[in-house]
């Protein structure tokens, strides 16, 4: 069983996530001891505070900085992909350059969603992005919008859309309402850490896995797995 970590701040000083270098080796170093082969540095992103330019600069001088620190202290890491949490506002489906924002060599964008209430703008919106930027929606922690078991629904238009459900790694063991009615579903789910430290919000990737495992079946597992292989093309090797 290979874990793909398909959502995590481990960039350094970028967003709330690793406030530095040494930060971001300690929380891939964790992440391998895991058992995770792959992370993706998804830093959040915010459409109505900075151009798409401005973030793909910061997060190249980041990365950067990064892969000098790692070679200087010949840490092996995971592999690393480069993406980014993009946060939906409104017309952010009018972007003509969104694809910018998506998993390197993908055509997958992780969205992260209003939380409170939606209005009907969220879903035209999402939609739009699929059909209009011809993209598949990464729908971020979609458990993290639906605390409470009666408002489920919320989520269930999305699931006639092109989207696939990144679940968190820590609401698997919270084992919410949600994530297990996820989980349950059939629907296209992959895992992420979310991590933004090796403290309070650490990745707790392996345990997760083992969980989903034991409550949900080796095969939920497995299909997740086979998931981001698939789309995201990670190939077995990695
Ligand atoms: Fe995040």
């Amino acid at each position: 069983m290979e874990l793909f970590d398909l959502h995590s701040h481990a960039l350094p000083k970028i967003d709330d996530g690793a406030r530095n270098s040494d930060v971001s080796l300690a929380m891939l170093r964790e992440a391998g001891e895991q058992g995770v082969s792959l992370v993706a540095l998804t830093p959040h992103y915010y459409s109505d505070r900075q151009s798409i330019d401005d973030f793909l600069m910061e997060r190249d001088a980041s990365f950067s900085h990064l892969k000098g620190k790692i070679s200087e202290e010949g840490v092996k890491t995971p592999k690393l992909m480069l993406g980014a949490e993009v946060y939906l506002t409104r017309a952010l489906s009018q972007r003509d350059d969104l694809e910018r924002l998506c998993y390197d060599g993908t055509n997958l964008l992780l969205l992260e969603l209003p939380y409170g209430e939606w209005g009907s703008w969220v879903y035209h919106e999402v939609e739009k992005i699929i059909s209009h930027c011809a993209l598949t929606v990464v729908l971020a922690h979609p458990e993290r919008y639906v605390p409470m078991p009666w408002s489920f629904k919320k989520l269930e238009p999305f699931f006639g859309m092109r989207t696939i459900l990144q679940i968190n790694a820590d609401s698997v063991l919270s084992a919410t309402h949600t994530t297990k009615k996820l989980l349950r579903s059939g629907r296209p789910c992959v895992l992420g850490s979310d991590s933004h430290n090796t403290d309070h919000r650490a990745n707790h990737m392996e345990e997760a896995a083992k969980t989903i495992e034991h409550r949900f079946g080796a095969e939920v597992l497995r299909d997740m797995e086979m998931i981001a292989k698939h789309k995201w093309g990670i190939s077995v090797e990695n």
